[in-house]
This record gives structure tokens, C-alpha cells and sequence, in this order.
């Protein structure tokens, strides 16, 4: 049910953990299932140096959150922008359908982070919206495959 990817991420997860005096934190629920999490982030010079997460959540929330911070990290902040749930349940080789609500997770969080980011520094970053709530279950609709 479960590629390798995902299961090696969810025994082994990477950048888990906090960082203190973050630059930026992003915590966000699915309203789906109550889980949470919170991303960390370190940014100099518009580039994340670092990222961790915690994850109260699902196996599935954990592997996404691993690959996620995997992915981010040495990018510059419009790199991560772009870097969608779609793209980290790819690197994963694939998610179950049921569990694709929970890659969601991970791109909010980052979102959220990097908005506080921008509000703790002054900045406005382009078609970044303020974090929301919770995640709603009409979004996993997003990854059709
Ligand atoms: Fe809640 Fe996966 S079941 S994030």
C-alpha cells in the first residue's frame, strides 16, 4: 500500500524536530482527521539554511513532512513556494489515494511559515495568502492522477 519511499521516511524521518528562534513557524490542522503540524525554518538571505517539523499525525503526514523539508531546504523561499504536496508525494513515489489529504499537511505548513516569515521581516511575497484554519477535505481533490 505503502511505497519504500514512503515507509523509509515514516521509520527515518529527516529534520524532525525544532529550531529554536525560528525565523519563521507554521502550524496547521486538517480538519479532516485533527492531525498537526508545525514547521520550523531558518532563512538567510532569502534561503532556507534549515527546516524541521513536528508532526502529530498519521504515518503518511510524517513521510510528506520528511520529504518535504528534504526538498526546501538550501532553496530560496519562491523555490519553496513552488513546491507543491503534488511534487512530495511524488518524490515519494506516490501516495494512497485516502492519504493524499494528508501531503496537505506539509505544503500548509510550509505556506504558514513562510508567511510568518515574511510578516516578522517586513516582506511581501507575491500570491502567498495568510494560513488558514484548517485544511478543508474538498482540497485533496487537487492531485488527480
Ligand atoms: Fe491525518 Fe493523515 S490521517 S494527516
Amino acid at each position: 500500500m505503502y511505497s519504500e519511499k514512503v515507509m523509509d521516511h515514516f521509520t527515518n524521518p529527516r529534520n524532525m524536530g525544532e529550531i529554536e528562534n525560528a525565523d519563521g513557524v507554521g502550524t496547521v490542522g486538517n480538519a479532516k482527521c485533527g492531525d498537526i503540524m508545525r514547521i520550523y525554518l531558518k532563512v538567510e538571505n532569502n534561503v532556507i539554511q534549515d527546516v524541521r517539523f513536528k508532526t502529530f499525525g498519521c504515518g503518511a503526514a510524517v513521510a510528506t513532512s520528511s520529504m518535504a523539508t528534504e526538498l526546501v531546504k538550501g532553496k530560496t523561499i519562491q523555490q519553496a513556494l513552488e513546491i507543491t504536496n503534488a511534487a512530495v508525494a511524488e518524490a515519494l513515489d506516490g501516495l494512497p489515494k485516502a492519504k493524499v489529504h494528508c501531503s496537505l499537511l506539509a505544503e500548509e505548513a510550509l505556506h504558514a511559515a513562510i508567511w510568518d516569515y515574511a510578516q516578522k521581516n517586513g516582506i511581501v511575497i507575491e500570491g502567498l495568502e495568510p494560513p488558514k484554519e484548517d485544511i478543508h477535505e474538498e482540497e485533496e481533490d487537487e492531485d488527480e492522477d
